[in-house]
């Protein structure tokens, strides 16, 4: 199938985009980044985006997880036409719905591991009703960190935690409101090797614990067999996509 067909949404997918082309301003021209991209992911899979760097998967991650916007092209997430909503609307329906992990962890520095872990709450809730509800999000989030290895850590700040302590604070951040969808990026590329597994056996296990979809960009072969799907980009196009049956 061609990158460029338009394709008609699965009942099943969480989050989608038709058409995505993504250009940037470079003096007096634009840069064409992405050149038209037709995705699917659906509810519980585990998909891997692999390809070389420069390729535009940040760009495409970040244009799936509503931090960027298209050129051109639709994001739908949950049913919803993202970019058909109010920019207050839209806010709102990333934070509920999608988790995002970074490479590089994108902590607030003035926050404590535990007041970073329970900052998609405070988004949500008006500040009445996060007072009132600030409790439930608090013991939750502690929970989590707890589970992640970080009982002792709650209080500490970002400064003071090592990167895969950052990394797993960031993965409790993602889950807080239970997301259907969860967005990583070289969630693991900058930590060493056993810490990053370590950071990996987590987010894997969350993922099919709580069944959210997981879109995952890697470098790592091993790391992709585990995933049910692997698609490959390369110059801004997702190739064909070997794992998906063929046309009979
Ligand atoms: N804001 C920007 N302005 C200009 N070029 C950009 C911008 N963001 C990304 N690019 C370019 O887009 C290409 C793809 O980048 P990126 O999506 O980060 O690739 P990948 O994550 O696959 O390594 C790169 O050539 C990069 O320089
Ligand atoms: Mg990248």
């Amino acid at each position: 199938m061609s990158d460029l067909a338009p394709i008609q949404p699965s009942p099943d997918a969480v989050l989608s985009c038709t058409g995505v082309r993504r250009s940037f301003p470079v003096g007096d021209r634009r840069l064409a980044i992405l050149h038209g991209i037709n995705l699917e992911l659906c509810a519980g899979e585990r998909l891997a985006l692999m390809g070389t760097s420069g390729a535009g998967k940040t760009t495409l991650l970040n244009i799936l997880g509503l931090l960027d916007r298209p050129t051109e092209g639709s994001v739908t997430v949950a049913g919803m036409d993202a970019w058909a909503l109010s920019a207050r609307r839209r806010a709102n329906l990333r934070n509920e719905k999608i988790g995002f992990v970074f490479q590089f962890y994108h902590l607030l520095p003035e926050l404590s591991a535990l007041e970073n872990a329970v900052l998609p709450a405070m988004i949500k809730l008006s500040r009445g009703a996060y007072r009132s509800g600030r409790s439930a999000f608090m013991d939750r989030a502690t929970d989590m960190l707890t589970r992640f290895g970080l009982a002792d850590r709650l209080g500490h700040r970002p400064s003071q935690l090592s990167g895969g302590e950052q990394q797993r604070i960031a993965i409790a951040r993602a889950l807080l409101l239970d997301p259907p969808i969860l967005i990583a990026d070289e969630p693991t590329g900058n930590l060493d090797r056993a810490t990053g597994e370590r950071v990996l056996e987590i987010l894997l296990d969350e993922q099919s614990e709580r069944g959210v979809a997981l879109m995952l960009v890697t470098h790592d072969e091993r790391l992709a067999k585990r995933c049910e799907r692997v698609l490959y980009m390369e110059d801004g196009l997702i190739q064909a996509d070997s794992s998906a049956p063929m046309p009979t």
